[in-house]
Formats: structure tokens, sequence, C-alpha cells
């Protein structure tokens, strides 16, 4: 089977087929990182830009790993220490880029969108690896294929999310493929961080953490996004955490088997509480390794592979 797309934009627009045939190559990938030698030579040849106008820690350096495991050559472009600090607009920094020829470039911007202004003109590949508060496709996939490995299903599981769901493009995307792929998704958050009509994609709002939670296969905390906060939205982290943390004593709201995830960064003790973080039911690191697989599919799939 073939991904019949040129770049990966949003989990919005892609199908339940396409979203199990990206997890199923992840999957196929995740023994090549466990080996001695952690390269094969699927991409020799290829290049890959990261273009990263916003900070990151585990998408590029995952999106680099993943490459370079794949033999495909790797750049990596910040911001900061690039022509943007000099003036240059993305669009003509990105057709600079296109002049050199790249095969894939991943772009993380703060302004939603700027990845399908880019896909619209450039003949390269793009892969939104995080557009303001819009999508962050890649997350999501790793999530799901993190779901995937430890529950052996996505459809029929309880996912509840708590945060800052307003700001977060992690959320939106895991409720677009969560609820595509048949899980019954429940958000929970302090009311200014829950956008107003968010039950229309197909989740229910609670406004308790506990009843979020309750009887939960899954809890996904979210990083409070104050880089995107317009102003104060909550009194302080003291209050946040005090309602909204996951904790110790909530917790048993939740299934005995629950599984704690979280994207990262973490701010411990306000979104949750470090022993549970680094505690049995936590996941979090499982969701880092599979991230690398994930992009690996990716990067093999938008350059032509097959299954
Ligand atoms: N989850 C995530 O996007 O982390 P980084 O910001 O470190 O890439």
């Amino acid at each position: 089977m073939k991904l019949n797309r040129k770049d990966i934009l949003g989990i919005q627009e892609l199908s339940v087929q396409e979203i199990d045939l990206i997890l199923e190559t992840a999957d196929s990938f995740i023994e090549v990182s466990t080996r001695e030698i952690k390269k094969v030579p699927t991409l020799r040849g290829k290049t890959v830009i990261n273009l990263f106008y916003e900070a990151s820690t585990r998408t590029r350096t995952s999106f680099e790993i993943a490459a370079k495991r794949l033999s495909a050559d790797t750049i990596n472009i910040s911001a900061s220490t690039s022509s943007v600090v000099k003036g240059e607009t993305l669009i003509d920094t990105a057709k600079n880029l296109e002049a050199m020829n790249p095969d894939v470039i991943v772009i993380r911007h703060s302004a939603a969108g700027a990845p399908h202004m880019l896909a619209g003109i450039l003949r390269q590949s793009i892969i939104n690896a995080g557009d303001g508060a819009h999508e962050h496709p890649t997350q999501a996939l790793l999530d799901m294929m993190t779901i995937r490995a430890k529950r052996g299903r996505i459809a029929g599981l309880k996912v509840a999310i708590v945060g800052d769901i307003a700001h977060s493009r992690v959320a939106r995307s895991n409720i677009h493929g969560l609820t595509k792929m048949g899980a019954q998704v429940c958000v929970s958050g302090p009311a200014t961080m829950i956008p107003r009509g968010i039950e229309k994609m197909g989740v229910v709002v609670h406004m308790r953490i506990e009843e979020a939670i309750r009887d939960a296969d899954i809890i996904m905390m979210l990083r409070i996004q104050t880089e995107r906060e317009k102003q104060n939205i909550f009194p302080s982290l003291r209050e946040y955490a005090q309602y909204f943390s996951l904790n110790r004593k909530n917790i048993g709201f939740a299934r005995k088997d629950v599984l704690i995830m979280h994207p990262g960064p973490i701010n411990r003790g306000v979104e949750i509480s470090p022993d549970l973080a680094d505690g049995p039911h936590s996941i979090i690191l499982e969701q880092v390794t599979n991230g690398v697989a994930v992009r690996m599919a990716l990067l093999y799939l938008l350059t032509g592979g097959t299954t």
C-alpha cells in the first residue's frame, strides 16, 4: 500500500485507512532502533530539512534521528541562527531551501497554517511539526501508536485529555485522530482553557478532572502553553495544580490499569505529580521512543515507500 499524498499537514484530513497505514509502517520500523547498527539504506540519497521556528527537543531530535536511521541526509535550521533574524520572510526562506532540492521539509512554526502555505507553493513534501495552536499531527500519530501498542486497540477506549485544551495543538490533533479511530474522548480543564463549541469535535466536556478521568483507560495530561496565552487565564500555578493536576489522590478515579501520557515537556508538580510521571502507569518515555518510528514511517511513505 502507498500513502497517496504529498504532505502531512494535520490529522483532520487523514482517513482511518491512512492512519492505519502510517501506524502499521511505524510498527515495522521499531525494530531498526533496537539493532546494534541502527541504520537501513532506505532513504539513501534523499535530503530532509528540519526548519524550526519554535523550540523543540523531542520533535526535532526524533525527526533528525528518524532521517539518519533511514540513511537520509539531514539539515537542521533554527530560526534564531538563520537569515530569519535579518528579516527574511517564511516564503523567501522556503523558496531558497527549495532551490537546493531537498526531498522533505519538516516545519514547526508559531503561526497556524504556516505548513499549509508552504505545501501550496513548494514541490517538496511538507510535514507539519506543530503549527501554532492548530495541529501537531506527528505527536498524535505517535500517541495513537503507543496506545495501540499497549492496549492492542484504540476503538472503545475511554481517553481523558486534561489541561490547556484551548492552546494545545496536541489536544486538537489527538481529538481528530482518537475519535476517528473509535475512542471515547473527554476533555477537562479550567473553563478559560476549554474552547467554546469543542463538543462539535465529538468530545464530552467535564469541568472537574475527577469526572473526566473516572474509569478512563488513558489519561493524557497537557502542558500549560503560557507562550500562547494572550493574558493570564488562571490565577496561579498553585491554584491550577490544586484543581487540575493529576496526583496520587485523584488517579484512583481512573481504571486500575490506566495509562498516563504527556507529550512533554512536563511541568512537574503542576500538570502531574512527579511520582505519577515516573511511576508504573506512565508511558511517557514510550511515547518518545515511538516518535522516532512514526517519523521514520512518514519520511518513508512520503518519499514513495510502500508496504
Ligand atoms: N511533544 C513535543 O512536541 O515536544 P517538543 O516541543 O520538545 O518537540
